[in-house]
C-alpha cells in the first residue's frame, strides 16, 4: 500500500528544504573548482547571469508544474498532458539522479574522513607540504569507499524516517549557522596575505578567458546548484501547501544560494594564492586549500571540525533532495511503500558510489566521477531544464501555471512577464545555443 503524500508544515520550512537542497556541495566544493578553471571572475559574471535569467524563471516552471499535478517525475508532466509523450524527460531525471548520487555521496564521504581528522587531530600533525599526497593516498583507496557507502546509509536512514520532519527542523538550525561560519570564515581568509590576488582573481573579469566550455561551465553549475533541470523542485513543490509563494520562494533559493558560492570563492581564492596553489587544480581544490587555511589558524581542529560538519550537514539535505526524486518516481509509480524504494535507491547507489570513488584509485582510467559529473551537471539537468520550460512554457496552458504563481500578493506585475519571457523563450533559447556551440 502506498504511504500518504507529505507535505510541509511552515513557510520556513519550505524554504529551509529548498535552500538545503540548493546549497551543498555544488557551492563550496564544486563552485570553485569550476570558478577556478573558468578563469574566475569572467565565469562568476556568466554564472550569475544564469541564475538570474534562467534559473528564477526555471525554478519558478518546475514550481508550478509540482504544485499544479502534485506529482513528482514523471506524473507531473503525464497528469498535466493526459498522455505519456513527456514521460521521457521524467526518465531521464531519474538516470540523472542515479549519476549525482553516486559522485555526490563519494564527495560527501570525504568530509566524514575530514570530520575524523579533526577530531584525532590529524590535521594539525600533517604539515601543509604534505596536504596533497596525503589527501591523494585517500582518495585513491577503500577508506574512501566506506565513507561514500556510511554516507549513503546514513541518507537512507533519514529518507526512511520521513524527510519533512527530520529535515526541515534540523535544516532550521543548520542553514543558518552554515551562513555564520562562511562569514566567519571569509573575514579570516580576507586578512591573508594572497586576499588582494585572490579577490582580482574572483571579481576582475577577464572576458579573454571566455571560451564556449567555460559557458557550458557555468550553465551547467548553475543547473546544479539550484538543483534545476531533473525535477527536484517539481517533486519537492508537490509537498507545498497551497499558499506557499513561489516567486519569492524562487528568489530567496537564488540569492541565497548565490551568497554561499560566492562566499566559498571569498575563502578559496585568497587561500589558493597564499598557498601557492592553483585555482585550476579540479575537484580536489577545496579538500586541499581549506586545511591549508585551518592549520594555520587558532584553534584549527576545532573550526576545521564545526565546518566539515556542516558541510557533511548541507550534503545531506541535498542529498536527501536528490534521494527523494527515485523514492517519490518508485512509491508514486509503482506504489512502493518509502522504506522499500530507500533500500532500492541505497542498494544501487551503493554500488555505482563504490565505482566513482575508484576513479581516484584503480579505476583511474574509467573515471565514471567525470563521466557522470559531466554527463548529469553538463548534458541531462541543462536539456532538462529546457524540456521542463518548453513544458511549461508551451504545453501547459499559460492561464494554469500562471495562477500558481499569482497567489501571492504583492509581486510587481513585470516579474511574471519577466517569469513568462524567461520560461518560454530565454531559457530554451539560451540553453539550446550553449548547446550547439559546445558541439561544434
Ligand atoms: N544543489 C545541490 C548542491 O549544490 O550541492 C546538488 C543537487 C541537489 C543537484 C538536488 C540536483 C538536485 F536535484
Amino acid at each position: 500500500m502506498a504511504e500518504k503524500r507529505a507535505q510541509f508544515g511552515t513557510k520556513i520550512g519550505v524554504l529551509m528544504a529548498t535552500v538545503g537542497s540548493a546549497v551543498g556541495l555544488g557551492n563550496i566544493w564544486r563552485f570553485p573548482y569550476e570558478c577556478g578553471n573558468g578563469g574566475g571572475a569572467a565565469f562568476l559574471v556568466v554564472y550569475i547571469a544564469f541564475v538570474f535569467l534562467l534559473g528564477v524563471p526555471a525554478i519558478c516552471a518546475e514550481f508550478s508544474l509540482g504544485r499544479s499535478s502534485r506529482k513528482g517525475m514523471p506524473l507531473s508532466f503525464r497528469v498535466t498532458d493526459g498522455s505519456r509523450r513527456w514521460d521521457i524527460l521524467g526518465y531521464a531525471s531519474i538516470i540523472a539522479a542515479f549519476m549525482i548520487l553516486a559522485f555526490y555521496a563519494v564527495v560527501a564521504g570525504w568530509t566524514l574522513e575530514y570530520i575524523m581528522d579533526s577530531v584525532t587531530g590529524l590535521f594539525k600533525d600533517t604539515p601543509n607540504s604534505d596536504r596533497h599526497a596525503q589527501f591523494a593516498s585517500f582518495v585513491s583507496g577503500w577508506r574512501a569507499v566506506g565513507w561514500a557507502l556510511l554516507f549513503l546509509l546514513i541518507n537512507a536512514l533519514v529518507m526512511t524516517g520521513g524527510v519533512v520532519k527530520g529535515i526541515e527542523r534540523v535544516s532550521n538550525i543548520l542553514t543558518p549557522l552554515l551562513f555564520l561560519l562562511l562569514i566567519v570564515f571569509s573575514v579570516n581568509s580576507l586578512l591573508m596575505p594572497g586576499a588582494a590576488q585572490g579577490l582580482e582573481f574572483m571579481f576582475k573579469p577577464d572576458f579573454s578567458k571566455l571560451t564556449t566550455e567555460v559557458v557550458l561551465g557555468a550553465l551547467g553549475q548553475a543547473f546544479f546548484s539550484l538543483s534545476l533541470g531533473m525535477g527536484c523542485l517539481v517533486t519537492y513543490s508537490s509537498y507545498f501547501s497551497d499558499d506557499t509563494p513561489l516567486v519569492k520562494t524562487a528568489m530567496q533559493i537564488s540569492v541565497l544560494d548565490t551568497l554561499v558560492a560566492v562566499m566559498a570563492g571569498v575563502i578559496i581564492f585568497p587561500a589558493v594564492f597564499s598557498f601557492g596553489m592553483s585555482p585550476a587544480e579540479g575537484p580536489t581544490l577545496v579538500f586541499e586549500v581549506l586545511p591549508n587555511i585551518f592549520h594555520n589558524m587558532p584553534g584549527g581542529s576545532f573550526w576545521s571540525f564545526l565546518f566539515f560538519v556542516l558541510l557533511a550537514l548541507a550534503s545531506l539535505t541535498s542529498i536527501i533532495s536528490v534521494s527523494e526524486i527515485v523514492v517519490a518516481f518508485l512509491c508514486d509509480c509503482f506504489g512502493m511503500t518509502r522504506i522499500k524504494a530507500t533500500c532500492i535507491v541505497t542498494g544501487i547507489s551503493l554500488v555505482t558510489a563504490t565505482l566513482c570513488s575508484l576513479s581516484f584509485g584503480s579505476l583511474a582510467e574509467l573515471n565514471l566521477f567525470n563521466i557522470f559529473d559531466f554527463l548529469s551537471s553538463n548534458v541531462l539537468l541543462p536539456l532538462g531544464g529546457m524540456g521542463l520550460c518548453v513544458f511549461v512554457g508551451w504545453r501547459m496552458k499559460r492561464s494554469a501555471y500562471l495562477e500558481q504563481m499569482k497567489r501571492e500578493s504583492g509581486v510587481p506585475a513585470f516579474v511574471f512577464d519577466y517569469i513568462t519571457i524567461g520560461i518560454r523563450f530565454v531559457a530554451p533559447a539560451c540553453i539550446l545555443t550553449v548547446f550547439i556551440a559546445g558541439l561544434l
